[in-house]
Order: structure tokens, then C-alpha cells, then sequence
């Protein structure tokens, strides 16, 4: 099929690599020309496992980017919007979905034949039929459900392993107002043969996109509430309680061999110093302001981001019981991304508590494998020292605080061994053996 993606960020461009590599013919459309001109020449902007590869691969054969939407459009069959949603501290923020929705709207005027639009950002409830479509009504003079249809088609892609996410999808969730662009849209995923597809209404697949990312994060925070719990008293340890409740076969079901299932959600059930990303934060804000402008107060959701809120400063207290004072203190931060495997920082609890240990009048290095660029973008060059090395970050270190569990850091206790003086290990994500150090503390145990 010939498919226009109107926004070559993290998901247009993952959408649409991953939909030329199963065949079709691409065109991802962005108004930024430095972006468009990078991808064209084989740089795919972005730090995502085979993203470079599908993008090498697939280049001025069925895949291209261009500036220019209306061409674009008009040499498509369908188009799929792919904008940012960001949230504007008070509720979701339209603006890209309005300005795309206007430019397919104009660009399909032109048109003779039917064009199907496909909503991928994540939008609240109501966005694609009440505000995308009477956009595109107004600008092509068209007729909905004859000249042309919008469906719903929201994106599960995790950072990190987004490629894999889009070809082996867990489901595939399609929203449409009828038969023919529910048909259409099942075309463009008729190689995806084995798996669940759920064809549902557009403001039903819009609700699904937030539920999903709602019950994640609750997860997370329900596990750190449990685990702030387990650190205000003394001889529990969040960790053994939490593997308690994987146990639960409701969790990780027992085999007829006797053999455990650990399903992927048990990793949201293990208390740390709190969730960040591109996304929770975002969907999470936009779902309980939706909720109030509906008069459905979102008291769960809140409280989930109200324990995210508190959750790095949780670092604090652990340091607290072992240091009165950090000023002039060597701290050496690893990991400052939001999770192992990105270089993205947005939202990250790296942030607040690097502010912090600055208004303390620390001195912080840190050491990421991949994230240093992006820290730098955030933090002027003379607030942290960075390292190239684990070894070398905790060189002089007096506090070392693991706040992302990159593989590389479990190998900490040995250079830690070999050095000299006992640095205090304060664990952000339960991701080392407490054995295996002198002076540790760790999020949920005291
Ligand atoms: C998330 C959803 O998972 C994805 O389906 C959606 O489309 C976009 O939002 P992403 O933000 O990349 O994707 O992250 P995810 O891997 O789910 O991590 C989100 C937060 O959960 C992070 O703060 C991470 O540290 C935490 N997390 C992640 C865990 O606590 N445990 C995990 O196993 C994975």
C-alpha cells in the first residue's frame, strides 16, 4: 500500500521503517528539513535498536522522506498522523494534531479518489471524531464516510525496543466508524497473521492507549508505596516482599511441569526511585485532567503521579541516616536516563536529584553509556563531570547512587573492592546484591 506518515518523530519514523520493511511504500512527511534531510541520507535521528539497519535497508526503495505534505498525500493512499501530544500542564495539547489534521484536510481536496486517515498519536477520548474529523471536513469540503474516513490506531512501543515492539506486536488495536476503513486498515497489517487484533471504535481505541499506560504506572507506583512502607520500619526489605507477590501464580503461573512463568509485568512490580519516559508522564497528566473535565475525578491516577512526584527525593532520606551534610561531597551518579537502553532523559528522576545534590553544593560526576549528550543539554558543562567509565566515576566517589540499572553497573562491587575507602552505594533501583557491599542502602529497606 502507499502510506504518508505526517510526523517523522520517534513514532512516525518507527511506523514507518517497520511498514516498509513488511512492504510498503513510504513516504514520512515532517517540516523540520535539517530531520528530513538526515533520514535521507540513512541517519535515522534517533538511539532505537535496528531502527538504523530497516532505515539502510529500505532508502529511496519503498521508503523516503520528504517535506512536502500535499505531494505526499496525493501520491498516497493513505495517510497516518504520527504528531507529538504533548501536555500543556493543563491538559493534552492539540496544537500538531489540529495543524496536521488542517494539512491532510487541504491536501485531500485535491484528490478524486478516497483517502483513509489513521490517528497514531495518542489522543484523549473523542479527539479523532470530534476534532480531527470535522478538521478535515472543513478543509477538504469532503464527505466523512464516502470521500474519505478516519480511523484509530494507537502505538505500544516501548523505548529501547520499539523496532521489535512493531513487528512482533503484543496486539493490534483498530479503531473505525465502518466497514471499509476497518478493512483497510487491517490490509495494512495483513502480514502481521498471529496476532490478536481488537476492532473497536475510535474512541475506544483512543481509551485503550491510556488505560494501558495508566495501569503500568500504577504498578510502579503501587510498588514504590509499598516499598516506602517497607522502608519505614526496620528488617523488611521491599525486594523479598515484592517477590512474594510475583509468586502470586495470578502473576507468574506455574506450569504443568511445575516450571514458573515470569511475565514481563513483574518488572513494574519492584520498587525504585520512580517512573519517567515520554510517555507515563504525559498520558497519565492528560487522563486525569480528561477525567476532571468530565466530572470523573481521576483519584487513583493522581495519587499514582503524586507518589511519582515524591518518589526520587525518597534518595535523600537513605542518605540522610549516613551523611548530616554534602556539601563539598564527591557524588557519582550512574545512570541518567529514564531507563537502561535509551538515551532519553525526559522526565527521568535523574533530573530532580542531580538538581538537588547541586542545591546541596555536591560535586557530581556521572557516568552513562548512552545519555551524556543529552545531559548536557539539560545541565550547564560546569554543574557535573562526566566519566567514561565505571571504574573511572567512582574514582573519588564518597556517595555512589545507581538511579538507572544499566547491565554495565552490575559489576560494581568488584571495582568498588579493589578501591580504596568504603564510598556509601545508595541503590535507586534495586538492581545490585546488597551482600556484595560494605555500606549500602537501597530504595525499600532501611
Ligand atoms: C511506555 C509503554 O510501555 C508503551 O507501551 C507505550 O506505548 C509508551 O509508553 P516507554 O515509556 O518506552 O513505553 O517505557 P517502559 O519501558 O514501559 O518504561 C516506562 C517506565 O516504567 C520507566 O520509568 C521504566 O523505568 C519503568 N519500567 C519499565 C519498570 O519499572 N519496569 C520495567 O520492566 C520497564
Amino acid at each position: 500500500m502507499k502510506i504518508s506518515v505526517i510526523g517523522s518523530g520517534y513514532v512516525g519514523l518507527v511506523t514507518g521503517l517497520c511498514l516498509a520493511e513488511k512492504g510498503h511504500n513510504i513516504i514520512c512527511v515532517d517540516k523540520d528539513e535539517s530531520k528530513v534531510s538526515m533520514i535521507n541520507s540513512g541517519d535515522a535521528i534517533i538511539h532505537e535498536k535496528g531502527l538504523e539497519e530497516l532505515l539502510l535497508q529500505n532508502l529511496k526503495k519503498n521508503f523516503i522522506a520528504s517535506t512536502y505534505i500535499e505531494e505526499s498525500v496525493l501520491k498516497t493512499d493513505l495517510s497516518i498522523i504520527a504528531v507529538g501530544t504533548p501536555f500543556d500542564g493543563k491538559k493534552i495539547d492539540l496544537q500538531y494534531i489540529k495543524e496536521a489534521s488542517a494539512a491532510v484536510g487541504r491536501s485531500i481536496e485535491k484528490k478524486n479518489t478516497y483517502h483513509l486517515i489513521i490517528v497514531k498519536s495518542t489522543v484523549t477520548p473523542g479527539t479523532t471524531d470530534d476534532i480531527v474529523i470535522p478538521i478535515i471536513k472543513e478543509f477538504s469540503n469532503k464527505e466523512v464516510g464516502k470521500d474519505f474516513d478516519v480511523g484509530m490506531n494507537p502505538e505500544f512501543l516501548r523505548e529501547g525496543s520499539a523496532v521489535k515492539d512493531f513487528m512482533s506486536p503484543d496486539r493490534i488495536v483498530l479503531g473505525s466508524n465502518n466497514d471499509k476503513s476497518n478493512k483497510l486498515m487491517r490490509e495494512i497489517y495483513k502480514s502481521f497473521s498471529e496476532v490478536d487484533f481488537i476492532n473497536t471504535n475510535n474512541k475506544t481505541a483512543e481509551m485503550i492507549k491510556y488505560a494501558n499506560n495508566s495501569f503500568l504506572a500504577t504498578l510502579i507506583s503501587f510498588s514504590n508505596e509499598i516499598g516506602n512502607l517497607c522502608a519505614s520500619q526496620s528488617d523488611i526489605d521491599a525486594v523479598d516482599v515484592m517477590r512474594g507477590v510475583h509468586m502470586d501464580q495470578r502473576i507468574n503461573p506455574i506450569l504443568e511441569n511445575s516450571n514458573r512463568v515470569i511475565t514481563g509485568i513483574t518488572s513494574y512490580l519492584q520498587s525504585g526511585c520512580g517512573f519517567g519516559g515520554s510517555c507515563f508522564p504525559k498520558d497519565l497528566s492528560a487522563a486525569i485532567s480528561f477525567g476532571k473535565s468530565n466530572n470523573n475525578e481521576m483519584k487513583l491516577l493522581s495519587a499514582v503521579m503524586d507518589i511519582n512526584k515524591d518518589q526520587p527525593m525518597k534518595i535523600f532520606d537513605l542518605i540522610n541516616n549516613h551523611f548530616s551534610d554534602l556539601n563539598n561531597k564527591n557524588i557519582t551518579i550512574l545512570g541518567l536516563s529514564f531507563k537502561p537502553d535509551t538515551d532519553d532523559m525526559r522526565e527521568s528522576p535523574s533530573i530532580p536529584i542531580i538538581r538537588k545534590f547541586l542545591e546541596l553544593k555536591a560535586n557530581v560526576t556521572a557516568f552513562d553509556p548512552a545519555a551524556e549528550k543529552e545531559a548536557k543539554k539539560i545541565f550547564k558543562t560546569s554543574e557535573i563531570n562526566y566519566s567514561k567509565s565505571l571504574s573511572e566515576s567512582i574514582n573519588e566517589a564518597d556517595i555512589i547512587v545507581l538511579l538507572t540499572s544499566w547491565p554495565e553497573f552490575n559489576e560494581l562491587h568488584k571495582l568498588i573492592n579493589s578501591k580504596k575507602g568504603t564510598p556509601l552505594v545508595v541503590d535507586g533501583r534495586r538492581a545490585l546484591d546488597k551482600n556484595n557491599f560494605k555500606k549500602y542502602v537501597g530504595i525499600g529497606v532501611n
